[in-house]
């Protein structure tokens, strides 16, 4: 049997995870956070002392990795790293510019291209990331571009964090978003760009709940037209 896959791209801070997940949930489908596997590289590189951003670095290091999904009692993705639950120290700031870094190697891309895709060939399926819609799985039944402008989304992923815990400042937050934007955007392979058949989706006007029905919209009506 084929299986359903929907591909969410957009930049950082856009709205994906939550909304794949709420989405994930309320079509039956599993739902893929494909960061927390770059993620996951970037930390196991942190760890080890390398520079995130030199292949010869980081490439030797790719032998020693075995990054597993697993999902919780409740469906929630956890990330394993070596065998070690690593889920939550992959949100630390540090380690979201370490993934983007080390996203922009191609050997890491190779690397985790795999676990992607069988997921997908498993699975119905809602992936989020940057390249889901254009390399990962280019025949996805349905692609969402999400945006927003830049200051929304770091002042979400600024209470986000605050919410957590975790100290930091709302200028830091944007420098960080933009920054990231400039490397997922500007990287020569697969750059973060919309797939030419993508619904692009701009968030910065609408709250979750109204995002939330737009995303459900769309993918009713694609599948209704059997795109
Ligand atoms: O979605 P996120 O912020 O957790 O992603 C972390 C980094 O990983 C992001 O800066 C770009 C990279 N990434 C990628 O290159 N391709 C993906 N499919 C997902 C994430």
């Amino acid at each position: 049997m084929n299986h359903i896959s929907i591909a969410i791209d957009g930049p950082s801070g856009a709205g994906k995870s939550t909304l794949a997940r709420m989405t994930a949930r309320h079509f039956g489908f599993l739902y893929v956070d494909t960061g927390a596997l770059y993620r996951t590289v970037g930390l196991y590189v942190l760890r080890r002392g390398g520079d995130t951003k030199d292949p010869r670095a980081v490439e030797p290091l790719l032998p020693e990795i075995r990054v597993e999904l697993k999902y919780d009692g409740a469906g929630i993705q956890r990330m394993i790293l070596n065998g070690e639950d690593v889920s939550d120290d992959i949100r630390l700031p540090e380690v979201s510019m370490a993934a983007s870094d080390v996203s922009a190697i191609p050997a890491v891309r190779a690397f985790l291209l795999e676990t992607q895709r069988s997921l997908a060939r498993r699975y119905d399926v809602i992936m989020d990331g940057r390249d889901i819609g254009t390399v990962v799985l280019p025949d996805a039944q349905v692609k969402i571009f999400l945006t927003a402008s830049a200051q929304e989304r770091a002042r979400r992923r600024f209470l986000e964090l605050q919410a957590k815990g975790v100290e930091t400042d709302y200028d830091s937050v944007l420098r960080d978003i933009e920054l990231r934007d400039k490397n997922d955007s500007g990287r020569a392979i697969a750059p973060l760009r919309p797939a030419d058949d993508a619904v692009m989706l701009d968030t910065t006007e609408h709250d979750l709940e109204a995002s939330f029905r737009l995303v459900c919209g769309i993918i009713e009506e694609r599948r209704r037209d059997g795109r």
